[in-house]
């Protein structure tokens, strides 16, 4: 993006905002933390909250930026008068720093298994996937730094170029294909002994696995997959043309959201039994599970390296947007500092993923608050990070913006949804998330 420009259709908007929000937390994030916290439990409680809480709040972040046009951490005292509460965008750019500090490791493995399969072919003129071994690959810290790295400099050089909206195109393309391969996935999976019992496990609520952790853990992934609370999608709707449908593409993304969520499980589930994991496996599961499904499919290994491309690009159209927020509220709009900006930021993130990928090997015995480093830094921000963020904006929204300005930028809308709108936001949402901290500490 360059400068704080406009797309000049609708279309760039909602593209540019659905390739940021889906991503690594839809695909591989959804399935690991439903698989450790009861399955459909998590489902149920991830789809109340996306719809009943993250829908909302992300029709309010676009509200905000329609309205505040220009950068996050300049946004809220544009907005309000008052330059403190720019905090709040600060907390979001933190947010997304330590974000693609994490995000990088798994986009790294993506990295690491495209090569891996490119290599197996090539080299080794073989086409099994059977023996990628994750645990192997994940304990080589020299590997894993290598591949989060090249993942790192890839987003750097989109962002230093200001080549995003070439990606935006390609999107249209690449978006649609990711989803007919998960259904592909979804339908091999489905063939394999022993698949009902997933498709139970991921889709049947049993009362006796929800617990407040993974309550707390539903609503942070529901945050997460979202984007919200870093403030990433008020960035996107400032750059949007004034004509966009700010209720239109919420609903959009959050539907695309939850589709590519329940898919992904649908995927890994059904296949756990014929390979014998278990659903809890943690952050490798969709990495050790899909090789073996695609392994079960002619063709398999070429279809595996198409979907690992696919997957790869979902990955990088949201670091992108990580990255993309650090570098417009530090250049604040001067174009002149863009590759500046973006190389220092990068090497910063290379810097605090390196703990967090060692965390998942040689550091694994290193465990406090929420787990490993990695799992802590994750916490961090879906859990307090994302949900302050959000807090702030909907204390801003509720308290101090001019409802008749909300409602213009709200837009027309034929079921007379802003005011239920304005008051969840106004009255309920605070409390919710507030609970939701209270509930926490404990
Ligand atoms: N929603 C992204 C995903 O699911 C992750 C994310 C969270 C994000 N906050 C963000 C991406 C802000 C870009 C900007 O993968």
């Amino acid at each position: 993006m360059s400068g704080h420009s406009q797309w000049k259709t609708s279309t760039g908007f909602i593209l540019a905002s659905a390739g940021s929000a889906i991503g690594l937390g839809a695909m591989w994030k959804f399935p690991y933390m439903a698989g450790i916290y009861g399955g459909g439990a998590f489902l149920l409680m991830f789809l109340i909250f996306t719809i009943f809480v993250g829908l909302p709040l992300l029709i309010m972040e676009f509200t905000v930026g329609k309205m505040g046009r220009t950068y996050t951490t300049q946004i809220y005292k544009k907005l309000t008068g008052k330059k403190w509460l720019n905090i709040i965008g600060w907390n979001g750019n933190l947010a997304v720093f330590i974000l693609f500090g994490f995000y990088s490791v798994i986009g790294g493995w993506i990295i690491i298994y495209i090569g891996y399969v490119i290599a197996q072919i090539a080299i080794f003129k073989s086409s099994t996937l059977t023996n990628i071994q994750f645990e192997t690959i994940i304990s080589n810290p020299w590997l894993t730094v290598l591949g989060q790295g090249i993942f790192i400099l890839i987003t750097m050089v989109i962002v230093m170029l200001g080549v995003e909206k070439g990606l935006e195109k390609a999107s249209k393309i690449m978006m649609p294909l990711l989803f007919i391969f998960l259904i592909i996935v979804v339908a091999q999976s489905l063939t394999l002994e022993g698949a009902l019992e997933g498709v139970r496990y991921i889709l049947q609520p049993r009362v006796e696995d929800m617990s407040i952790q993974g309550v707390l853990f539903a609503l942070g992934q529901s945050f997460f997959t979202l984007s919200l609370g870093t403030t990433g999608m008020i960035t996107y709707a400032s750059y949007a043309p004034k004509n966009m449908t700010i209720k239109s593409s919420a609903l959009s993304i959050v539907v695309m959201n939850i589709l590519i969520s329940v898919l992904a499980g649908l995927a890994i589930f059904p296949a756990l039994k014929t390979f014998g994991y278990q659903p809890q496996e943690g952050p490798g599961l969709l990495f050790k599970v899909l090789p073996l499904v695609f392994s079960e499919m002619t063709f398999g290994t070429f279809f595996y390296f198409i979907f690992l491309l696919l997957f790869l690009f979902a990955a990088l159209t949201s670091s992108i947007s990580l990255l993309e927020l650090n570098v417009s509220n530090f250049t604040k709009n001067d174009n002149s500092k863009r590759q500046k900006v973006a190389i220092i930021g990068s090497i910063l993130v290379f810097i605090i993923s390196i703990p967090a990928t060692l965390s998942l090997s040689s550091l694994s015995h290193l465990r406090f608050g929420a787990g490993t480093i990695f799992d802590n830094m994750d916490f961090i921000v879906s859990n307090i990070l994302m949900p302050l963020g959000a807090l702030g904006t909907t204390l801003v929204v509720g308290q101090l913006l001019d409802k008749k300005l909300l409602k213009e930028s709200f837009g027309k809308d034929k079921f007379n949804l802003f005011l239920p709108w304005y008051y969840l936001i106004k009255f309920i949402m605070p409390i919710v998330i507030i609970l939701v901290f209270i509930v926490q500490l404990f």
